[in-house]
């Protein structure tokens, strides 16, 4: 029987715990807690608690988080940044908002950034890499910091994608300077409009962002230095609180989804599929996105078509385009692995509103599609 599966379903991810989201919500209206009570410092330290750092900082979103870390770091004009194209926008804008020029490069067969095109692309004037940790999966972060050290590279990471996956059992968004974190409804772990943290162990990144996320205030009518308006609201803090409460179970049942994919799916010759879970020992993967590549660009369009026509919602990442091939950014460029890849890939559903029976449909639907028994 035909199913119908969004690729994603908010109203069931707010079902799963509507009755203790709505009184979080309906508590703090009453209280008229808004901006920057308890519970953003609470969230903040059950956060820097659950990835083992020594600060979080709850921030407007992740691209403020970046653009703060960054400036904090003491990177601006006449300094490069290095980051793979294949990422969202949001990590070239940072840079390019610090007054850096942002450089991109290539992604590898495991798309996130390859660190040969990284030694490529430093220069004189190379200031710090920004990894994205793509998908819920991390970097080899051995090699990363290895090459960092060589060059004397400053590291943040884009942990947007990628809250409660690790290297060698070491969290994402742990391993440089500062990282940041996205909030946005649709990630793992997602609030009810925008938020975003900063993580960081470096005590003088820590008081840098305290002070400009709010205006560069020390406190309420003692400005020390130049700030902006980046606070994480007191609500989403409670929300988000809660959701990391859960979290752990929404790891696991992600984690189950990609096995389900990867048993259903290993031998379909037409489709190259991300690393398993337990595929790399040295990696857990928490699997934000399931990223699927076709063999062939002129493919992806039946597969998703096909797909769609059973019900099933997929999305291309960033639009299917990498970031240096918006023109508008006037990014001149030229990186062929990427191309092509963002010609071939694509996000089948993944999140924890899938029951069991929704992923084995999507599995049978691409079997039949390819000619596959069951
Ligand atoms: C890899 C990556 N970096 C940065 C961001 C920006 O996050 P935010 O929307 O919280 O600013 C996102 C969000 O989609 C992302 O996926």
């Amino acid at each position: 029987m035909k199913k119908t599966i969004p690729f994603f379903d908010y109203s069931h991810i707010h079902g799963q715990y509507s009755n203790e989201l709505t009184k979080i919500i309906l508590d703090l209206s009453m209280k008229g807690s808004f901006i920057m009570q308890g519970e953003v410092k609470k969230f903040e330290e059950n956060l820097s608690s659950f990835l083992g750092a020594k600060y979080s900082l709850g921030v407007g979103n992740c691209t403020d988080g970046l653009l703060l870390a960054i400036k904090a770091a003491g990177i601006g004009y006449g300094d490069e940044v290095i980051f793979s194209s294949h990422t969202f926008v949001a990590t070239a804008s940072a840079i390019y908002h610090s007054g850096a020029k942002p450089i991109p490069v290539e992604c590898g067969h495991d798309h996130l950034i390859d660190i040969k095109s990284i030694e490529a692309a430093i220069t004189n004037k190379t200031k710090a890499v920004i990894p994205t940790q793509l998908n819920g999966h991390v970097c080899d972060m051995d090699e990363l910091i290895k090459l960092c050290h060589k060059y004397n590279l400053i590291l943040i990471e884009d942990s947007a994608q990628s809250l409660g996956a690790k290297y060698k059992d070491k969290f994402a968004g742990t391993f440089g300077i500062a990282s940041a974190f996205s909030f946005y409804p649709a990630k793992v772990v997602g609030c009810y409009g925008d938020g975003g943290a900063v993580v960081t162990s470096d005590d003088q990144i820590y008081n840098q962002v305290f002070l400009t996320r709010d205006h560069g205030r020390a406190k309420i009518g003692e400005v020390v230095t130049w700030g902006m308006n980046s606070r994480l609201d007191n609500l989403q803090a409670a929300i988000l609180d809660f959701k990391l409460s859960k979290y752990n179970l929404d790891i696991q049942r992600r984690r189950e989804i990609a096995s389900i994919y990867d048993d259903g799916l290993r031998d379909v010759k037409e489709l190259v599929l991300p690393a398993a879970p337990n595929a790399n020992p040295d990696k857990f993967e928490i699997y934000q996105n399931y990223e699927v590549e076709v063999q062939v660009a002129s493919e992806r369009d039946g597969i998703r078509t096909d797909l769609k026509n059973n019900g099933i919602g997929t999305i291309l990442q960033w639009g299917g385009k990498a970031v240096h091939e918006f023109e508008g950014l006037d990014l001149k460029y030229s990186l062929p692995y990427t191309e092509n890849l963002m010609r071939r890939c694509f996000l089948l559903p993944m999140n924890t509103s899938l029951s069991n029976d929704d992923v084995n449909y999507i599995v049978e639907s691409i079997r039949k599609y390819y000619n596959y028994g069951n």
